[in-house]
């Protein structure tokens, strides 16, 4: 069988061995499409791959169409809004995803974009520290877990709100449940979103959740930019000249709120939340083994669609 490994941004080159290994090691061949500029080349390179690797790579009806062989895609992270699954399911594709495999390396840059923010991005003014300080964790899944438990050596006090997650579950994390999204906002400094995009959160953090927050405020968002209406987020900054929002995903708006918003806000080039070698390895190599056991033995225990 061919898999392909397809990625805009490229896993780390030892990550890349590590994938090949596994797929050869089962007995199949590795192609690799790294830094494509365009979706045509993605469409090509499918045309006689039995299974697909991406990372946030689009898979669209489009690329389903043109890869008649395609049995399997693993979106090797988390977040799969990346992938039609809907025509993947009438196109007979399997899709899964690799839950967990690149959640520390996405929380360690919370903290990183954090501190950043409570300095005041290193500009040279005095700042403030986390300790003591209040943390909402929005989403209480693999990332939100790990963003508690680095939380705790920094000696802040964390909360949570998730209704697909049991409220022992976090109390065994030492987090405290809040009951609703207002309680969230208003009671903490911080919040840290971990929410995932489908179509009931596109837009849900606006300007009426992010006012809430007490003065001070960071909102920090390592999960996707869709979740955030942009508008509301802009009035917010705009009402409260002390909150700052710093993200990994660049907002469609953010040249308007770099300009608007000086030493308030802040973006990575790329989204970089998994980009670690551990995590590239992590996710990479989980990839690879869950479609060498498909392949092997029908396995579909990480599969996403219907
Ligand atoms: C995920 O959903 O796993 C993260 O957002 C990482 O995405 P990436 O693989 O495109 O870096």
């Amino acid at each position: 069988m061919k898999v392909l490994v397809a990625t805009e941004k490229p896993f780390a080159p030892v990550a890349v061995e590590g994938i090949r290994k596994v797929v050869e090691e089962a007995g199949h061949e590795l192609a690799l499409l790294e830094k494509y500029t365009d979706p045509a080349q993605l469409c090509e390179a499918v045309a006689d791959a039995d299974a697909l690797i991406v990372r946030s790579d689009k898979v669209t009806p489009a690329l389903l169409d043109a890869a008649p062989k395609l049995k399997i895609v693993v979106r090797a992270g988390a977040g799969y809004d990346n992938v039609d699954l809907e025509s993947a399911t009438s196109h007979g594709v399997v899709v899964e995803n690799t839950p967990g495999q690149n959640s520390n390396a996405v929380a360690e840059l919370v903290f990183g974009m954090l501190v950043m923010a409570v300095r005041n991005m290193y500009a040279g003014t005095a700042g403030s520290e986390l300790l003591g300080k209040t943390l909402g964790i929005h989403a209480f899944g693999q990332v939100g877990r790990n963003v508690a438990r680095i939380a705790g050596g920094f000696g802040m006090k964390v909360s949570a709100l998730d209704p697909y997650c049991p409220v022992e579950v976090m109390q065994a994390a030492g987090v405290e449940p809040v009951g609703d999204l207002h309680e969230l906002y208003s009671n903490n400094k911080f919040v840290s979103l971990h929410i995932p995009a489908t179509p009931e959160t596109r837009g849900s953090v606006g300007y009426d959740l992010i006012s809430l927050m007490p003065k001070g405020g960071v909102l920090i968002n390592t999960a996707r930019k869709e979740v955030i209406d942009e508008a509301g987020l802009a009035q917010a900054l705009e009402a409260r000249a002390d909150l700052k929002y710093v993200a990994d995903i660049r907002p469609d708006n953010a040249d308007e709120l770099l300009e608007r918003f000086p030493g308030r806000v802040f973006f990575t080039p790329k989204k970089m939340g998994a980009q670690t070698a551990e995590a590239n390895i992590n996710a990479g190599i989980a990839a690879a083994r869950q479609i060498a056991d498909f392949f092997a033995t029908g396995n579909t225990r990480f599969k996403v669609n219907k």
